[in-house]
């Protein structure tokens, strides 16, 4: 089964992701080469980078140039939404609010890297009565999980958390590295993904980390996270 990424900033000129469409189809063609078949392009959702509107338009752009480029990759609609912003709890479950898949049933939100996050259980609460659930974005690379007994805390609070497979071969330091590796072996991650923000470099990190991925959390596991889970949660569909 081709694998699925809910996380990464392949869009052209929205974020701090790929810069021009050169890049992006790059990007898509090495993800394609690395077994990838359907990606939903997650633009940051911040003040300072492009609109919903304009990434919506810029989705449809890469859609066109895949297509006339004979590149079998395809596109669902998400954003990487911050945590903190109280706009975003008030404008779920709104067409506004930049869900999963057009689906909607998940939200990809990030948490802060070096800042605490007390209330979080309560924002999960608070989405969850809205019907949304949320997927957290690399809880390996923020202070708040470093907290002993916190990821699993907040998997029993009903959150999803997203791994960034890069963490597991060091890219992020070595706290990130330990983290990732100790949530894997605990089972806490429902979906893996690349954060893929440059073509440069990709196919090599991409494929050492996929192979990572396999070696630490054994072949069926690793398919679940890659495969069978990212394709659940853009239809929408509750994890097995
Ligand atoms: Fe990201």
């Amino acid at each position: 089964m081709p694998m699925v990424d809910l996380h990464l900033h392949l869009l052209p000129g929205v974020d701090d992701g790929c810069k021009t469409m050169d890049e992006t189809i790059a990007m898509a063609k090495t993800l394609v080469s690395l077994g990838f078949g359907t990606v939903a392009p997650s633009p940051h959702n911040r003040p300072e980078y492009a609109s919903r509107e304009e990434c919506l338009a810029r989705l449809d752009e890469v859609r066109a140039a895949l297509a006339s480029s004979g590149i079998a990759l395809a596109l669902d609609v998400n954003a990487e939404n911050f945590f903190l912003d109280e706009t975003l709890l008030s404008a779920l479950p709104t067409p506004e609010s930049r869900r999963v898949g057009t689906a909607g049933k998940y939200l990809l939100v990030e948490a802060p890297y070096t800042s605490p996050l007390p209330q979080l259980t309560d924002v999960i609460f608070r989405m969850k009565l809205k019907g949304v659930t949320p997927l957290i974005a690399h809880p390996e690379r923020c202070l708040e999980f470093e907290k002993k007994g916190r990821a699993a805390e907040v998997v029993q609070a009903g959150a999803l958390l997203q791994l960034d497979i890069g963490a597991l071969i060091g890219r992020y330091g070595k706290t990130a590295q330990k983290l990732g590796r100790q949530f894997l072996e605990q089972g806490l991650y429902a979906v893996a993904a690349t954060d893929l923000h440059s073509p440069v470099g990709a196919e090599a990190w991409v494929s050492q980390s996929l192979e990572a991925l396999g070696k630490l959390a054994g072949a069926k596991a690793a398919s679940q996270l890659t495969e069978a889970n990212p394709g659940r949660v853009l239809a929408g569909q509750p994890l097995a």
